[in-house]
């Protein structure tokens, strides 16, 4: 008899690519994936805890499930991810949902197959949180969803304890992956006919930090020269560590993307202080001009918070003003959340919400313009696109360009993982549609 799991993932890229592992893990087991949740014989919910929207939404979606596993009594029901890494959230998941079968937290993904097989003779839910700070799977076999591109981690965890962030308390301390093993993964998927290599890590620039292995740029080096043809991105970047030599690599190999994540958080020294992010507002338009020196046309994104505690009017203009001047891409923004446990949960000075939400939607604002004043600068120019996908509901095909931009397109037949020439005709927003040269 087939069964079937339903995995829902919260949060970043991080997950994303974790939950490939979960599925992974499932397919191991003969579970094969479905659409809907209510087919699932096993349901998985890969969970985020950096703001507490995410938090709640994970709750929502856990306790709407009461109704489904009480027809379904057989159905698996496996929470992981960051949330549960909290201290005293396992139980609390437990108490509130006491129809999930597993609980497992960040350092426990590893044991996965070894809990569903438990659970599958016994009762009693399982719930296991390990407090490890040093661990690194290499035996994981991903089951990847998102051809043309691949996800690979090169670091797990993060040292860098920004007063806002939980990240550090659930992900336990930065630990790098052995060079050998990523160039090896990294080889293997380009042979498997990936077009698209991200490395992932919390902070990609500490890769190594105080070990005796290469760095991050060596690193990035030897992957770019890999035979095949083939894009190379990483995320993320942190400002205090971005060296002149990784801009200088960058420059120097065509399949490194044209594109860094770069995020500034905060254009106010005040507020970057307080949020522990080791760098002023001149520190960071130092990085960007040495960036643009040796990459003039290289596509900067970042993160950006408002609301942090203290922070002032005088404060958020900064914000707007360094935005202005670097001239971003594209950013993702968002309202400081209040995270237990983290420095800044316990300053005085909290915003209201009020005033948060003024200073979003202004940013908001900003953002978009800029984007749209580059999106606007793409029509008439012929771009490479590599194709990522089919949207059903406009019938084109959709891809990106080195810089991230989207653009979308016709095409008789499937382009799916083919880089084509695509000269745009139109820009809108964020996004850009075009139609296929051929050479
Ligand atoms: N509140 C709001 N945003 C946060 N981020 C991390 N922690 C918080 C928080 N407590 C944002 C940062 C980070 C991105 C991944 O999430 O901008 O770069
Ligand atoms: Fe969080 Fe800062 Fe680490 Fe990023 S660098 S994960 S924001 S603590």
């Amino acid at each position: 008899m087939e069964r079937f799991y339903h995995i829902t993932t919260y949060g970043c890229q991080m997950n994303v690519h974790e939950s490939e592992k979960i599925a992974g893990i499932l397919a191991e087991l003969g579970y094969k994936a479905c659409e809907n949740i209510e087919d699932a014989d096993i349901a998985v919910f890969n969970t985020c805890c950096i703001r507490e929207n995410a938090e709640n939404h994970a709750f929502g979606n856990i306790g709407m499930l009461k109704k489904l596993k009480s027809k379904k009594r057989d159905m698996i029901v496996a929470v992981g991810g960051c949330l549960t890494q909290q201290i005293g959230k396992a139980d609390i998941l437990h108490e509130k949902f006491p129809y999930v079968d597993i609980i497992f937290g960040t350092h426990n993904l590893n044991k996965l197959k070894e809990y569903i097989l438990k659970k599958q003779k016994q009762k009693k839910a399982i719930i296991e949180i390990e407090d490890s700070e040093g661990i690194i799977c290499e035996e994981d076999k991903p089951l990847r969803t998102s051809y043309p591109n691949a996800w690979i981690n090169i670091t797990y965890g993060c040292n860098n304890f920004c007063s806002y962030c939980i990240v550090p308390y659930v992900r336990g301390r930065e630990r790098s992956r052995r060079s050998e093993n990523i160039i090896a993964e990294a080889k293997a998927l380009i042979e498997d006919g990936y077009k698209e290599i991200t490395l992932l890590g919390q902070n990609v620039n500490s890769y190594n930090n105080g070990t005796d292995d290469i760095s991050f740029p060596e690193l990035l080096q030897k992957i770019a020269a890999l035979d095949g043809k083939f894009r190379l991105r990483f995320m993320t970047s942190h400002p205090k560590d971005f060296s002149e030599e990784l801009a200088k690599v960058i420059a120097a190999n065509d399949k490194i993307c044209n594109n860094v994540h770069l995020p500034v958080q905060s254009g106010s020294n005040a507020v970057l202080a307080a949020m522990n992010r080791k760098y002023t507002a001149e520190n960071y338009l130092q990085k960007v001009e040495i960036l643009k020196k040796y990459v003039p046309d290289c596509a900067i994104t970042t993160d950006l918070i408002v609301g942090f505690p203290n922070e002032t009017d005088e404060d958020f203009e900064a914000t707007l003003k360094l935005v202005k001047e670097v001239g971003f891409s594209s950013a993702f923004t968002f309202v400081y959340s209040r995270r237990n446990g983290t420095v800044a949960a316990k300053m005085d000075g909290q915003i209201p919400e009020e005033v948060s939400k003024q200073r979003i939607m202004r940013l908001v604002e900003l953002v978009n313009s800029q984007t749209r004043e580059q999106s606007a600068k793409y029509v008439g120019r012929t771009v490479e696109i590599l194709c990522e996908d089919f949207d059903k509901k406009k019938g084109l095909y959709l891809g990106r360009d080195e810089h991230g931009r989207m653009a979308y397109f016709e095409s008789q037949n499937s382009v799916i993982g083919e880089f084509v020439n695509v000269k745009i005709t139109a820009a809108n927003g964020v996004s850009l549609t075009g139609e296929i040269v051929k050479e």
